[in-house]
């Protein structure tokens, strides 16, 4: 009988004690999830920012090899205009006539320019209309821009003179 106030003490404490480490298992558990999950977001943007310098890396050798080389017209930038711009400059063109009578199929062609100017000037890829187009991603016209390594070697092939070569 005597014994009866402690044991509704206990009894008590207990009833208190329980939810409270509950609550508590479930903070830390919440805690230790939440840590993991922001461990595996920083590991993924780790992985994404690891991938991305070595894609800048192989585009700096690239163009770092570009810019100690002489580019060739017939064997590095026909191809290049034939697949991405000649299907509307060319003779075939989806447009029914290759775009202000632009052709860019051939050198000859690519030197003749439009019906309004010349669109590549030899030494002088900076004031060249082709290269403003292809840098602003204006040209190839509904289509995704040429990738960087390729913009840059026709950059490299005028400023050497847009050689036929
Ligand atoms: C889907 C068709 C299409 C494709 C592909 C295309 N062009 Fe064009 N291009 C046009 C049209 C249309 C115009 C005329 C735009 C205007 O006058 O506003 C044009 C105009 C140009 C001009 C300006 C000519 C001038 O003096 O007015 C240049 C330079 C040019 N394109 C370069 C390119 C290059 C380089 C590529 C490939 C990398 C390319 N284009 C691919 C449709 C195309």
């Amino acid at each position: 009988m005597q014994n009866k106030p402690r044991e509704s003490l206990v009894l008590f404490s207990a009833l208190l004690v329980l939810p409270l480490m509950l609550v508590a298992f479930i903070g830390v558990f919440a805690l230790m999830v939440n840590v993991s999950e922001r461990s595996v977001a920083a590991q993924e943007a780790r992985a994404t920012a690891i991938e991305e310098d070595r894609q800048a890396g192989v585009r700096a050798a690239a163009l770092t090899a570009i810019a100690n080389r002489p580019v060739s017209f017939s064997r590095e930038i026909l191809p290049i205009l034939q697949t991405r711009c000649a299907y509307c400059h060319g003779p075939n063109s989806i447009a029914g006539a290759p775009p202000n009578g632009l052709q860019l199929d051939s050198y000859e062609n690519v030197m003749l320019g439009s019906f309004f100017l010349p669109v590549v000037i030899p030494g002088e890829p900076e004031n060249s209309t082709l290269m403003l187009l292809l840098r602003s991603g204006g040209m190839p016209a509904e289509s995704d821009p040429l990738p960087p390594e390729q913009i840059e070697l026709i950059a490299k092939w005028i400023e050497q003179g847009a050689l036929d070569n």
